[in-house]
């Protein structure tokens, strides 16, 4: 039977184990998660195994990265089924906080307000940092040029969310190695910008998407589609490849691949919400081809 990993559920614990395998000479690679892994997570785990001697994996669906109008109450989980993969996978440590925001107040040990761990803690938690006592979460990193655009335009917390949670795990788990999916492309470039601009001395590494055999990105997400909305949403990868082919063939202007894009989703009945044409590293809108 796969040895179980050290499933930790305490930041204090998580820090001394990660230093106990750092004093035996170890170097430890972080895979942050929200859970309910697939395909695409155990790449990354394969990627972290690679570069590290111990792999720490975090399950934690991070309210802070969700406005009141998305998906926390929803986000689908399976903690069992996540652990047996884990153990499959010969991961060595699962680190799965039910309260990542359980500071005391004001950042004053027994101060009032610590909270309590479960989830509504967590929500009075982050929302209480108005200065009237409760204990609250005020900190937070932005990435300032690059969360504006893109996914951030129209998910304003997101990426604040992102990278303070994340910022947040690489304290308590303090990887050298810390791996990320290229498939959220600006969450990926927004957390190399925080390592580099930050010091935080940690290798982020990226791993290209995991797609299922009909062509769509793996994503927990992908269980709430319906047979006809997975369906539709395949036309987001067919419509890229044909942008790729077309811009490979004949020189196109951006406007014409939009154009392409948006009319292969709309055709397949999908919505858009944005298409844009972006510079690899900087992220910024690309005009000129
Ligand atoms: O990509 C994700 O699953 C999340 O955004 C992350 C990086 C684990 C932070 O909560």
């Amino acid at each position: 039977m796969a040895k179980q990993p050290e499933v930790i559920r305490d930041k204090a614990c998580m820090l001394s184990w990660s230093r106990s395998h750092r004093w035996k000479g170890k170097t430890l690679a972080l895979v942050p998660t929200m859970g309910f892994l697939h395909q695409g997570h155990l790449s990354l785990i394969r990627k972290a195994k690679a570069h590290a001697d111990v792999v720490v994996v975090s399950i934690y669906v991070n309210p802070g990265q969700f406005a009141p109008s998305e998906d926390l109450a929803t986000y689908p989980s399976d903690l069992h089924g996540d652990l047996q993969k884990l153990a499959d996978a010969e991961v060595d440590a699962a680190f799965c906080p039910s309260n990542l925001y359980d500071c005391e107040s004001d950042g004053v040990p027994g101060g009032a307000g610590s909270g309590g761990g479960n989830e509504r803690t967590v929500v009075s938690c982050l929302e209480a940092g108005d200065g009237g006592g409760g204990g609250g979460h005020e900190t937070w990193i932005r990435v300032e040029r690059l969360e504006k655009g893109l996914c951030g335009k129209r998910r304003p917390v997101f990426f604040r969310g992102v990278a303070t949670v994340v910022a947040k795990l690489f304290n308590i788990v303090e990887p050298d190695v810390a791996v990320f999916g290229k498939k959220d492309y600006q969450q990926w470039r927004i957390i190399c910008r925080m390592v580099c601009d930050l010091d935080f001395g940690i290798k982020v590494i990226g791993s290209e998407i995991v797609r299922e055999a009909d062509g769509l990105a793996m994503s927990s997400r992908n269980v709430h589609l319906s047979p006809e909305q997975r369906e539709k949403a395949l036309s987001i990868n067919r419509s890229l490849l044909q942008a790729k082919y077309s811009v490979q063939k004949e020189k196109h202007s951006c406007q014409d691949l939009k154009n392409l894009v948006v009319q292969t989703i709309t055709k397949a009945g999908g919505r858009i919400d944005y298409v844009e044409v972006s510079w690899c590293s900087s992220m910024k809108e690309y005009n000129s081809l």
